[in-house]
């Protein structure tokens, strides 16, 4: 039940998501069932998109009025936008295009950002009260990976006062990126014997450990134990190897469906102009994603 195509019309707002691959992306699944939920006239569809520019030329004056942008093209995106929103310009990713209604300019946002780093804070202040200053200050941050993910995280722990360090298979994007946020660049074969503390908090922003590769991992079982939290953007399968190692170390773990679901709910209320209908869109995606 991904579409409602009765309720298609003249008036028929369209979302979709850019990408390739896009066969695997579950966000039709969430926006579609929260449409319905409030008989909201929209649909949203998978689009397998190799040229961002090409495309938003070809379907400039149809009814598309936004759309959600992942691999690889978040940072075509940014090219791509008529106005930016501060933050993504900052991240230099943007991951979700809106149509101005006013005067049809695309505007760009990056909300995988706030998505991630809202969940990570939620994982570290599990079971404590809600502290006045980030749990991520002053914490060492760990980013493995440099895309367009790998900035978002990088700015978010930056923004949150926490010492970040990029780990990168390509030492000079990790160079670049650590220099925009004033951290520490590694090369990834660094990172096993990186342990400048304990405590520390990791984020995997590369797509190492998704399926079909689920027995690949980005660091050894044995450096886990210096994390206090570790947080994975793959979300194929759900429990990735790097998880399940995290939470066999006794680390907390913070699942990549949550930075999903959260950038979700940012995006459903820019296209929109509603607030999403958060319980539903999650329990949509648990359900796709077991
Ligand atoms: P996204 O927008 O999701 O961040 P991306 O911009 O294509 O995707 O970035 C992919 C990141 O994953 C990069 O940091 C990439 O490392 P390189 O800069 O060396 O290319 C990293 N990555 C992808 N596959 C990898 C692999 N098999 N091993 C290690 N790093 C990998």
């Amino acid at each position: 039940d991904l579409y409602n195509f009765r309720r298609i019309g003249p008036d028929t707002k369209v979302f979709g998501v850019v990408g390739n691959p896009v066969g695997h992306s579950k966000s039709p699944h969430m926006f579609n069932a929260a449409f319905k939920s409030v008989g909201f006239d929209g649909i949203y569809l998978p689009l397998l998109v190799d040229s961002l520019p090409n495309f938003l030329k070809t379907y400039s004056s149809t009814d598309f009025v936004g759309y959600s942008v992942t691999i690889p093209h978040k940072m075509a995106a940014l090219e791509c936008s008529e106005e930016v929103d501060p933050i993504a310009k900052a991240i230099e990713a943007v991951n979700c295009l809106v149509k101005r209604p006013s005067d049809g300019k695309l505007a760009g946002y990056n909300f995988d950002y706030v998505g991630a780093i809202e969940a990570i804070e939620e994982g570290l202040q599990e079971g404590g009260s809600i502290a006045p200053r980030s749990p991520l200050a002053d914490k060492v941050f760990v980013v493995i990976g440099a895309g367009g993910a790998g900035k978002a995280l990088a700015y978010g722990g930056k923004a949150k006062g926490a010492k970040v360090v990029i780990a990168n298979r390509t030492l000079a994007s990790a160079v670049d990126l650590a220099s925009n946020v004033r951290g520490k660049a590694i090369s990834l074969d660094e990172l096993d014997d990186f342990a400048p503390e304990e405590g520390m908090i990791l984020v995997n922003t590369t797509s190492v450990g998704m399926k079909p590769k689920i027995a690949e991992t980005p660091i050894s079982k044995k450096a886990l134990k210096n994390y206090a939290l570790v947080f994975d953007a793959v979300y194929t399968p759900k429990l990735t190897r790097l998880l399940k190692e995290a939470q066999e170390t006794g680390a907390v773990i913070v699942y990549g469906t949550e930075m999903l679901a959260n950038q979700a709910f940012r995006q459903y209320e820019k296209f929109t102009g509603l607030p999403a209908p958060k319980e539903l869109m999650k329990e949509v995606l648990s359900k796709s994603t077991q």
